[in-house]
């Protein structure tokens, strides 16, 4: 087990790992549930009388999404209700100059760490802890914190790195949503079991249908994974994967994936029979999946499918959710997440309702959260652990309370 920040001494200088990774308009972040419950962890900390500098990312270079987290400190700002002060700097003198300035119950926020070299790509956590990064930052602190859960999957410098260098404590939102979903693999459901799953980072998702065994009966797909396996079985998907920032340029792998899935567990995947999209009155139109055309984008899946998939729901004793089945920002494009949604929270079944950007929706279409078993701020994290797969962030932290 790791230690936590119950365990530290009050007033520290600490270097705090967060995930505040969210959607993008206009070049500026948008406020999800991430920041509500890291300002919570913040606060705590605060309370503590300890000073606080905080990393975090935003996006991946080359994306839209890639931007600094000036906007992210504003949104962070108001939820403490204190100024968060933004240095646009990692680890240069900008950043060295004022992380010594910071006083106890006071935060600072970093710039975007993806913007740093040594940040990404994935990496040995020994290799990371070398890099100028976290040996430039680790003795400015007492201790290191992460409470990035959502981002735990990734070996990058700020998740792996400082542990082995530093005492390291899991935050938290860490300890909370390590404590839900290890729960869920421990447990044992009666009746069916099923996932749902959509959004955009499809591949996240493949590997875990690939890797599957017989606790989940049954999948429903939507968004862009459901489209990928509706072109796998031979649909006209208006959507050109080769081309898109998705797969980093490694497509065939996926596709053979998905032609495997298909064939080995094909019986237990449920896809969309119809989907919507803009029709040329701007209302939302519906058609068929053997209607679809290869030059429209489809937004959402159809009203039939929505009502397949809560029926299924309705049936089953547990449901876990990741990703949305459609841009269900755009209310003419929410009716198969909500949909969906609204089942699982009519029926007693255990859920849990993963996705940085899907559990927006529940408080954006008025749904009560106590409704559902536990609304996880993580997505990749959240799946690869319902498979039983390490997250390798908490694995270091592991390693450095057991030293
Ligand atoms: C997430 O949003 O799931 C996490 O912040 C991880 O982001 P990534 O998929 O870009 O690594």
């Amino acid at each position: 087990m790791f230690n936590t920040v119950s365990d530290l001494d009050s007033g520290q200088r600490l270097l705090v790992r967060i995930d505040i990774n969210a959607p993008v308009e206009n070049g500026h972040a948008q406020d999800n549930r991430r920041f509500e419950r890291h300002a919570e962890s913040i606060r705590t900390l605060l309370e503590d009388g300890h000073a606080v500098a905080v990393m975090a990312h935003q996006g991946r270079p080359g994306r839209d999404t890639f931007i600094s987290l000036e906007s992210h400190a504003d949104i962070l700002g108001d939820h403490l209700s204190q100024d968060v002060e933004f240095v646009p700097d990692t680890f240069g003198e900008d950043a060295l100059e004022a992380t010594e300035a910071l006083e106890s119950g006071e935060v600072l926020l970093l710039e975007n760490v993806r913007m740093c070299e040594d940040e990404l790509p994935e990496k040995e956590p020994e290799t990371h802890a070398g890099s100028e990064f976290v040996q430039t930052l680790a003795p400015k602190f007492d201790a290191y914190v992460n409470d990035a859960y959502s981002a735990a999957h990734r070996a990058h410098a700020s998740l792996v790195g400082f542990p082995l260098v530093m005492d390291a404590y899991a935050g938290p939102v860490m300890e909370a949503e390590y404590t839900a979903n290890s729960a869920i693999q421990d447990r044992e459901f009666e009746g069916p079991v099923t996932m749902v799953l959509g959004g955009t980072k499809a591949e996240d998702l493949i590997p875990v249908i690939e890797r599957v065994d017989d606790t989940v009966d049954r999948f429903c797909l939507g968004g862009i994974v459901g489209e990928l396996f509706l072109r796998a079985a031979g649909h006209d998907v208006g959507y050109d994967v080769e081309e898109t920032e998705f797969f980093d340029h490694q497509w065939d792998d996926h596709a053979n994936t998905i032609e495997s899935i298909l064939e080995t567990y094909g019986d237990r995947l449920t896809l969309a029979a119809d989907l919507a999209y803009e029709g040329d009155d701007g209302e939302r139109a519906e058609t068929a999946v053997e209607g679809l055309e290869k030059d429209t984008s489809y937004l959402d899946v159809g009203t039939e499918s929505a009502e397949t998939y809560a029926d299924l729901v309705r049936e089953s004793d547990a449901v876990f959710v990741k990703g949305a089945l459609g841009v269900f920002e755009d209310e003419r494009f929410a009716t198969g997440t909500v949909t969906v949604l609204e089942a699982i929270a009519e029926t007693d079944c255990f859920s849990v309702v993963g996705g940085g950007d899907t559990s927006r929706a529940i408080g954006m279409y008025g749904l009560d959260e106590d409704d559902f078993g536990h609304v996880s701020i993580a997505g990749g994290a959240y799946v690869r652990a319902l498979t039983g797969e390490p997250l390798v962030g908490i694995d270091v932290l592991e390693t450095a309370a057991a030293a």
